[in-house]
This record gives structure tokens, C-alpha cells and sequence, in this order.
């Protein structure tokens, strides 16, 4: 039976860089998780009868608000839904699900490398029909009805049993509960040589892979342990918890030192990696070496046609604004374009769809590529130990042979996380007001060559997108870039971007942050951010 519920719209639901984020408590408000999902469904035309894709990253909460999901699929008139079993999909996963399966669109329950649990966060998103987060149209459209909704329809029945795989019916609507591996690991067969990366493990390779207790324990165990044959235990953390284990499940030098101090320990493995909450994200270490985001995506570029699946070569690179420069010398060597976009994986959409990117990334620790419309940690993985395989040499050698062929671009990012809302705007503001009077003032040795707010101009559909960072450029490429995050939950998050090219070989040995030092001093007394967050030093430097 279908009802219509009444209820008063939530005025703080306006989706953010990766959808709606907020603590477990604030989802768990009266009618909050059903204005948000009715408000997506009303945006949304012709979906009757259609396919949903729908799975979570397993955290708190994210039982409860899969049957309610389910309940108002039925309710608005969805064919059927497809939904991982026991509620689980990495995101990569959803993605494929939708292409492979033809869905109208997806809805992804995840806080991606937020900490969970029920003080913890939660987040709703929403793909669109080619695997990928909702572009700006849409969630706007999403936001303008979460401040007007009046009704939202739900069916009244029992739950479902998401934990056995099969078809069941829920109103005039079909659940078909599907294996979550299943799809996901065909698709990396297919992309990959998985003889070549077995023999590789045959040969003595030694691997560790840090789940972080999230969503892609059950991934990493089914491809790297039993397909690929690595040893048992090569996967850590691999069964997914509702807190995470009480971790941030975010896998960067802070969250994952586990694996850091492993990788960088006595009789390290070969190979170390970690991904997160959901399992879009990427943290790649080699023996002695850690490689930046931003350099790990120049440098699967430089040697992607080793892999199978991209073994005709590149359409072009597509990188977020602040990310390294890193791949932009790989694009054009390869003679391939180069996109530069805001931040948010929504943006390389359109790239994609239209062919002029194969592979995406940003220095947040997102890789992936045309093979689905979302960043993916395990293929990030996958094609690092495809390309290991093939040219049978360690991380550390092709590491460094990179940067003597393309030079180094020196990389930090520098959080102020949970500040003070307003300072935080204050100085963004302060910085905006100065840009037009930056050009040619000086700061001991360094001058800036120019300042601009990003903007972003959508060469396929032809939007916008305005206010994306303030960028301060230096005449040799270094770069200072400011700008709030879009994901937090609570207060503001200031992110510094600090960048610097180094073309002469002998300077690649350099700790990052000493041969970043005169550019991180610039990037605090431009921003005044002490004064500004009262905050001596950044919490997370990555
Ligand atoms: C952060 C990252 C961004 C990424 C997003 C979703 O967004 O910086 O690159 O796309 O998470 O994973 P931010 O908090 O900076 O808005
Ligand atoms: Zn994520």
C-alpha cells in the first residue's frame, strides 16, 4: 500500500562536492532521510518502471536507510531495483552496476573516508544513467525541492532480506539483491592481465592491502587473494565495520599509517596499498617510496597501455584543479589533451561520456577511468601491480625514472580541518578582495606571476562553474591554491595546495616539505590563516 507521508522541509540539505553529508544524528531526524530521497526522485522524469542501482559503503545506519530507499523506489513508481547484498557496494561498484546493467540511476549510502558510527557520519548520493555522481543541474534541482517538500510517498510493508542474493517484490516493484563482487571483479578481468599479475605474485611478490575496515575488504579478498593468488593475509582489515573500527577510514599518511610505517619499515613488501570508506579512493606505496596522488596518476598514465584494457592508448588526461601538474607533462609527450577541472569527480563526466578522457584524477587520492564514471581504489591497484608485472622492475625505479624523464612536481596539501565557519570565509573573502593587486608583489625570492579565482568552462555541455579556488601562480609553475572543502560536517575545512617543479634530477631526493618550505610560508602570511582560524599549523598535512 502507498502512502503519503506529510512533512516540513529541512533547510541545511544542499548537497555538497560528493552529495549529502551529514552525523548520523542529523539523517536520523524525523523525515529527514525521506525528503532528501523524495526530493532526488522529484527531480528526476521518466524513470517509471526503470532500474535503481542502490548499495552503501556498510556503515551505521545504512541498513535502516536502505529498506526506507527501497520502500520509496517502490512507492515513486522504480521497475526494479538492483542492490548489493546485505545493503553493500563500493562506489566504483554502483557505478558499474548502473552501466553494465542499464539503470536509470543510482543512489550510494556512504560518508566515503568519513569516520562512521552512530555519532559518526552518513551521506546520500545520487548517479545519474552513465554511472556518475549527478552533475550541478541536478543537485541543485535536488536542493530547490528539499526547501519546498510537502509529501513524500512510501509503501507500507515488511523489510526486505537483503542478505540472501535473489528477486523478491516489493509492491509493483521488483528487489533483486545481487552479489556485490560479482560484476566488479569481471570488469577488472577484463581490463587487466590477471595471468601476468598471478605470475607476478608466483614469483615471491609481496603485497599488503589495508581494507580499513570499509567496503572493500570483501573486493580485495575475492581479486587480490583469490583470483590473483596472492598470499592469505594479504589483505588487512578486510572485514567491513559499522565504525570503521573506530577509524577514519581515509587512507592517507595520517589514517593509514599502518601501512605507511610498513611500506617504509625493515623487510617491507613490495607493494602497499589502502583504500577507503567506500572504496573510490587510493593510497599507492611502494617499498621505501610513497607516491603522491598526483604523481601516482602521471605515472599509471605514462604506462596505462601496459594493462590490456588500454593498450590503444589514451584519449586524453583529465585532472581537478588543484592537483599536481604532474600529468600534464605525460599528456604532452603522449601528444593527448589535458582538462583541467574543479574539484569533485562530477566534472569528469562529461569528459568522459564524450571520449576526450580515458583516465581522471585528482590528488585527493582519486584515480580511475572510462571504465566506469566514478574514481576507483582497487583498479588504481590492479593497473599499479599490471604495470609492475609487465616491466618487472620495483616501485622505487619506476618512480624515480619518472621524475628523470618528466622532473618532479613537489606536492603537499595542507588541512585546517573544522575551523571556525566564519574565519575561514572571512579569509577566502580577504584573498578574493587582494587578487586583482597580487601580480608582481614579492615574497623574499619568490614573485607572483598571477592570481585567479578558478572558473570552469564545460567544453561538452557548455556550463560554468565559478568561485573553484584561489590560485596564486609562480613564473616557474608552483603553484598556491586555497580553497573550503565541500564534504565536511561540522565547521569549516581550509585546504592549502602547495605546489613546485623541479626539473634537475639531482634536487628529487629532497623531503617534500623542505623543498616546499618557502612557498608553505608564503601560503600562511598571504592568507593571514593564522589570525584567521587562530590555528598554528594545519591538522592533516598529505
Ligand atoms: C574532497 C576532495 C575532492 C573529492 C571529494 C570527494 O572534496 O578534495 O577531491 O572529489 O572529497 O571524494 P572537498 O572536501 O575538498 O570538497
Ligand atoms: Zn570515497
Amino acid at each position: 500500500m502507498i502512502k503519503t507521508i506529510t512533512t516540513t522541509p529541512y533547510a541545511d540539505q544542499a548537497p555538497g562536492t560528493s552529495g549529502l553529508r551529514k552525523k548520523v544524528p542529523v539523517f536520523q531526524k524525523p523525515h529527514y532521510v525521506e525528503n532528501f530521497v523524495q526530493s532526488i526522485f522529484d527531480s528526476l522524469d521518466g524513470f517509471a518502471g526503470q532500474t535503481l542501482v542502490l548499495g552503501g559503503d556498510g556503515r551505521y545506519y545504512n541498513r535502516e536507510v536502505i529498506q526506507r530507499v527501497l520502500k520509496m523506489a517502490a512507492a515513486n513508481g522504480f521497475g526494479r531495483v538492483l542492490v548489493g547484498q546485505g545493503g553493500i557496494l563500493s562506489t566504483p561498484a554502483v557505478s558499474n552496476v548502473i552501466r553494465k546493467y542499464k539503470a536509470y540511476g543510482g543512489i550510494v549510502l556512504s560518508a566515503s573516508h568519513n569516520p562512521g558510527g552512530p555519532d559518526g557520519d552518513f551521506g546520500i548520493k545520487y548517479n545519474i544513467g552513465n554511472g556518475g555522481p549527478a552533475p550541478e543541474k541536478i543537485t541543485d534541482a535536488i536542493f530547490a525541492r528539499t526547501r519546498s517538500i510537502t509529501s513524500y510517498k512510501i509503501v507500507e510493508a515488511p523489510d526486505v532480506d537483503l542478505d540472501r542474493p535473489g528477486v523478491s517484490r516489493l509492491g509493483d516493484m521488483n528487489v533483486e539483491v545481487i552479489d556485490s563482487v560479482a560484476d566488479y571483479s569481471a570488469l577488472m578481468q577484463q581490463l587487466f592481465d590477471f595471468d601476468r599479475i598471478g605470475d607476478l605474485f608466483r614469483s615471491g611478490f609481496r603485497m599488503k592491502f589495508d581494507a580499513m575496515s570499509a567496503v572493500t575488504g570483501p573486493y580485495a579478498h575475492a581479486i587480490l587473494e583469490r583470483a590473483l593468488g596472492a598470499t592469505a593475509g594479504t589483505v588487512m582489515h578486510g572485514q567491513p565495520l559499522p565504525d570503521f573500527g573506530g577509524h577514519h577510514p581515509d587512507p592517507n599518511l595520517v589514517h593509514a599509517k599502518e601501512i605507511y610505517d610498513l611500506a617504509m619499515g625493515t623487510n617491507a613488501p613490495d607493494f602497499c596499498a589502502a583504500s577507503d570508506g567506500d572504496g573510490d579512493r587510493n593510497l599507492i606505496i611502494g617499498r621505501g617510496i610513497f607516491v603522491t596522488p598526483s604523481d601516482s596518476l602521471a605515472m599509471l598514465a605514462a604506462n596505462a597501455q601496459l594493462a590490456p584494457g588500454y593498450a590503444k592508448g589514451l584519449a586524453g588526461i583529465a585532472r581537478s584543479m588543484p592537483t599536481s601538474g604532474a600529468a600534464d607533462r605525460v599528456a604532452q609527450k603522449l601528444g593527448i589533451g589535458m582538462y583541467e577541472t574543479p574539484t569533485g569527480w562530477k566534472f569528469f563526466g562529461n569528459l568522459l561520456d564524450a571520449g576526450l578522457v580515458t583516465i581522471c584524477g585528482e590528488e585527493s587520492a582519486g584515480t580511475g577511468s572510462s571504465h566506469v564514471r566514478e574514481k576507483d581504489g582497487l583498479w588504481a591497484v590492479l593497473l599499479w601491480l599490471n604495470i609492475l608485472a609487465a616491466r618487472k622492475t620495483s616501485m622505487l625505479d619506476i618512480v624515480q625514472g619518472h621524475w628523470a624523464t618528466y622532473g618532479r612536481n613537489y606536492y603537499s596539501r595542507h588541512d585546517y580541518e573544522e575551523v571556525e565557519s566564519d574565519g575561514a570565509n572571512a579569509m577566502m573573502k580577504m584573498l578574493r578582495d587582494q587578487l586583482p593587486s597580487l601580480k608582481g608583489k614579492t615574497f623574499g625570492a619568490l614573485e607572483i606571476a598571477g592570481a585567479d579565482d578558478f572558473a570552469y568552462h564545460d567544453p561538452v555541455d557548455g556550463s560554468d562553474s565559478k568561485n573553484q579556488g584561489v590560485r596564486i601562480l609562480f613564473p616557474d609553475g608552483s603553484r598556491v591554491v586555497y580553497r573550503l572543502s565541500g564534504t565536511g560536517t561540522a565547521g569549516a575545512t581550509i585546504r592549502i595546495y602547495i605546489e613546485k617543479f623541479e626539473a634537475d634530477a639531482s634536487r628529487h631526493n629532497v623531503e617534500t616539505q623542505a623543498a616546499l618550505g618557502d612557498l608553505i610560508a608564503l601560503s600562511r602570511n598571504l592568507s593571514r590563516i593564522e589570525h584567521y582560524t587562530q590555528r598554528s599549523a594545519p591538522s592533516v598535512i598529505t
